[in-house]
């Protein structure tokens, strides 16, 4: 039976633990896993723009010893030249694994189920599970664990959010959300981390204060602006400014890292003087990338 990764959502805490622990062997021991993936194919397909996503898989299963396609969205959305089920089932005839940047999490969904190959989210409007990995190998790495890291996410409520809460929960992590007013997470997604954190001892919580980052460890923060969301950042921008992420934020804070998926929008977001500070991790989370996705693709073509 293959596998798919669009979400964590039915991960068990050990197996998301198994992935970040062989995240981190991969990173140590290249030479181990050189030909991990030698004579499979990856094709990735991208609905939305991608720096390092794109050029992480892609460099990532050249060390594994395999092969990378990319293919944009060639003008058009996914399934309008062809089915996403005829998609589907041709790329499954030539490619070991389907690595997809999508609108819709649906259509993830339904890309899974015409392909008889592993379908990996790179990235929908709801999930980033990735760059949720990669997050947690980072904690991981600075903290010496992540059961009981504290982490403050702070800004829009999105697709990075949701998967920094599951995996947070599934992990033992204590996850704060703190979003302006209408910008708060999915509630079905926040409650399903909820669930999970309650059985794995996690914590999760939200807020629309500032001051519930007090005493964190980590705060994190995102694009005001997702692809595909269609705000004006002038319309947005006095409802997200106080949620910035300055240095007094984090002198009040007291946290002593901050991390962002990137891109990054230097002075709306996040400053420079934070990005390019001590406590910075952002560069740490982006090599990540490619080491996380490394263990995805070697757990479900392995
Ligand atoms: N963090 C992230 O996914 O970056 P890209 O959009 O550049 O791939
Ligand atoms: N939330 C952002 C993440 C980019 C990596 C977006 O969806 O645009």
């Amino acid at each position: 039976m293959k596998q798919d990764l669009l979400s964590f959502a039915m991960f068990s805490p050990d197996q998301l633990m198994g992935y970040l622990e062989l995240a981190q062997e991969v990173k140590n021991q290249p030479q181990r896993y050189c030909q991990a993936l030698a004579g499979k194919s990856v094709v990735g397909l991208f609905e939305k723009p991608s720096l390092r996503t794109r050029v992480s898989f892609d460099v990532g299963i050249n060390k594994l010893g395999g092969h990378f396609v990319y293919l944009d969205s060639q003008n058009d959305k996914l399934g309008a030249r062809e089915s996403l089920k005829d998609m589907g089932a041709n790329l499954s005839r030539w490619c070991d694994a389907i690595v997809a940047r999508v609108f819709s999490h649906q259509t993830l969904i339904e890309l899974a189920d015409a392909s008889s190959v592993p379908v990996i989210n790179a990235l929908c409007d709801t999930y980033h599970p990735c760059q949720a990995l990669a997050d947690y190998l980072t904690i991981k790495e600075t903290l010496g664990d992540v059961r009981n890291a504290k982490i403050a996410y702070i800004g829009d409520g999105n697709n990075v959010t949701h998967s920094l809460l599951l995996a947070g929960a599934l992990l033992g992590a204590d996850v704060r959300v703190i979003t302006p007013k209408g910008h708060d997470v999915n509630q079905t997604v926040f409650q399903l981390a909820a669930g999970l954190a309650a059985q794995h001892g996690g914590k999760v919580s939200q807020s629309h204060d500032i001051a519930l980052a007090t005493g964190c460890d980590v705060i994190y923060t995102d694009t005001w602006i997702s692809m595909g969301a269609g705000s004006r950042y002038e319309d947005i921008a006095p409802i997200f400014m106080p949620y910035q992420v300055n240095e007094t934020l984090m002198q009040n804070s007291g946290a002593q890292f901050v991390m962002h998926c990137q891109p990054a929008h230097r002075e709306q977001e996040i400053t420079s003087a934070v990005m390019d500070g001590k406590g910075s991790l952002l560069l740490d989370q982006a090599e990540n990338r490619m080491h996380a996705q490394n263990a995805i693709l070697i757990n479900l073509l392995g």
